[in-house]
């Protein structure tokens, strides 16, 4: 692979014969049986084009019970399966490795309820991110989460994933906004935990396990949400700094002087600006005189406009007086913010555009965050442009690498020494993108041999024959 891995097909696992794909056509009916070649090949390969595994046949399963019925059918021949969201994972989990069978959720997309009182969503797990936060805006709330790939990720997939995203800052992870989820084991056993309350101590709170599970320990059918109200005052400042101290203090002041209404404090460097401005269609630099090497997207949301502007003033007064910002501006209109989000959030694109790339999604102590950026630049040299962005409020770091194309040397000079400095400054190796193909030899970097292997055997509980997402979290087979 090109990962630095070698792997071999699991021969537990059963091929596909006719009777098989007859047998799924009786579930989910002709139509929804793919192995039109086209559709294949793009639900085979990942978003980065890095992974490509080939499986002959997609299912869209619209119930629930479909899903169940396909899991139990898989478990009972040994068919390895692998689900599949909006396929916009990074780290390579959205793609069979081998014949894996794909069961897409797409097809399951509807809202089942929506409490205007509560702000509790019900809906199934196939309903595309942006949509549900369409939906909720007509009624006056909004998603708890928001990323750059919102317009293909699917809710099943953003809490399988556990994502954590752009609003993570201001209304936490999804460990805490998920209040109920239906799954399908892979025996095909539907369990119903899709509560709405807010507080329920009956137990073992066992949903948690699917919230970041990556499809390895069943397949979540239904998820019930909390979402916050929309607000209505929304303010965005791209702002620059000298140096990363500043970028810290600005923070530290941000929490200080933004306090309730800080929604998102995100980081760029230099290079990352430029990647976007590169090769984005319509970028333009919001600071075309400031040229420094930070820059930071700072947003706020409240109820009222007066003042959010007047906490707003005195944050930037305060930071420009110090010296920590040295240039700045605040979006006067929906459109200058949505272009300074455009920038932040197209990065990853820009960086697929740009050739291939390595990204490494870690959580470091903020204060040590862009010595990594710094020391891998140094290491790499001109063979490869190292750049730094992220959730700085979070102190979660996107470092990515970006080359001409994919070579094992440069590999070689990046892990495992990103790997090893991550967990030296007691960071994690995955701080939101999961491990999925891509990082499973890389789990003991991040946790304990006693907590892996308690992972396994709950993996080894939940899925006996292994035929869940085979080859991804969990590093026993990987060679
Ligand atoms: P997929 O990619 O299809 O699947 C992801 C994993 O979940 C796979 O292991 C899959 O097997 C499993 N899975 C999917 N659906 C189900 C289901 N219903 N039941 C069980 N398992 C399932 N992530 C962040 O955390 N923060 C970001 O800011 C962020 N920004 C991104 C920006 C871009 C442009 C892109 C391309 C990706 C970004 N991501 C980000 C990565 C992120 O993980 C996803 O975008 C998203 O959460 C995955 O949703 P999906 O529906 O595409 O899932
Ligand atoms: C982001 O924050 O932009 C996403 O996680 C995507 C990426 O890491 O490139
Ligand atoms: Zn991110």
């Amino acid at each position: 692979s090109t990962m630095g891995s070698t792997i071999l097909r699991d021969e537990r696992f059963a091929i596909l014969e006719e009777c098989d794909i007859h047998y799924f056509q009786k579930v989910v009916g002709e139509r929804a049986v793919i192995n039109d070649k086209d559709e294949l090949e793009a639900a085979n390969v990942d978003w980065l084009g890095k992974f490509k595994g080939a499986s002959q046949v997609l299912l869209r399963p619209r119930t629930t019970k479909q899903v169940a019925s396909i899991l139990q059918y898989c478990n009972s021949r040994g068919i390895a399966v692998v689900p599949q969201g909006g396929n916009t994972s990074l780290v390579g989990g959205s793609v069979p490795v081998f014949d894996e069978v794909i069961v897409n959720l797409g097809a399951m997309n509807k809202i089942l309820s929506f409490d205007e009182v509560s702000g509790v969503l019900v809906c199934e797990a196939g309903c595309i991110l942006e949509n549900l936060d369409k939906y909720l805006a007509e009624h006056g709330f909004t998603m708890p989460l928001d990323l750059g790939a919102k317009g293909s990720c699917q809710i099943g997939g953003n809490v399988s994933t556990n994502a954590g995203g752009l609003r993570f800052l201001r209304y936490g992870s999804l460990h805490g906004n998920v209040l109920g989820l239906e799954v399908v084991l892979p025996d095909g056993t539907i369990v119903d935990m899709l509560g709405t309350l807010r507080k329920d101590n009956t137990g073992y709170d066992l949903k948690q396990l699917f919230i970041g599970g990556e499809g390895t320990l069943g397949v979540v059918t239904k998820v019930s949400l909390l979402t916050p109200a929309k607000l209505s005052s929304v303010n965005v400042a791209f702002l620059a700094c000298q140096d990363y101290l500043s970028c810290q203090e600005v923070l530290v002041l941000a929490k200080k002087k933004l306090g309730e209404v800080l929604s998102a404090f995100e980081f760029l460097d230099r290079s990352s600006l430029d990647m976007a401005l590169d090769h984005l269609e319509g970028m333009r630099d919001p600071l075309p005189s400031a040229k420094q090497k930070f820059y930071l997207l700072i947003e706020t949301t409240g109820s009222n406009e007066n003042h959010d502007k007047e906490k707003l003033d005195v944050f930037l007064e305060d930071a420009v007086r110090t010296g920590h910002v040295v240039d700045g501006v605040v979006a006067q209109d929906n459109s200058q913010s949505s272009a300074f989000w455009r920038i932040r959030e197209g990065i990853a694109e820009a960086l697929n555009k740009a050739g291939a790339v390595y990204k490494y999604d870690l959580s470091i102590p903020v204060k040590d965050l862009y010595q990594l950026v710094e020391e891998m630049r140094a290491k790499l040299g001109d063979s490869a442009i190292v750049i730094g962005y992220g959730h700085l409020g979070d102190g979660n770091l996107h470092l990515n690498i970006s080359a001409p194309k994919y070579d094992e040397k440069l590999l070689l000079q990046i892990e495992p020494f990103v790997y090893e400095w991550t967990s030296q400054h007691k960071g994690s190796v995955s701080a939101e993108h999961g491990l999925g193909f891509m990082k499973p030899h890389a789990i003991h970097y991040s946790k304990t041999p006693e907590t892996v292997q308690l992972m396994v055997k709950m993996k080894n509980l939940l899925d006996p024959n292994g035929i869940l997402n085979p080859y991804k979290v969990l590093p026993s087979i990987h060679i």
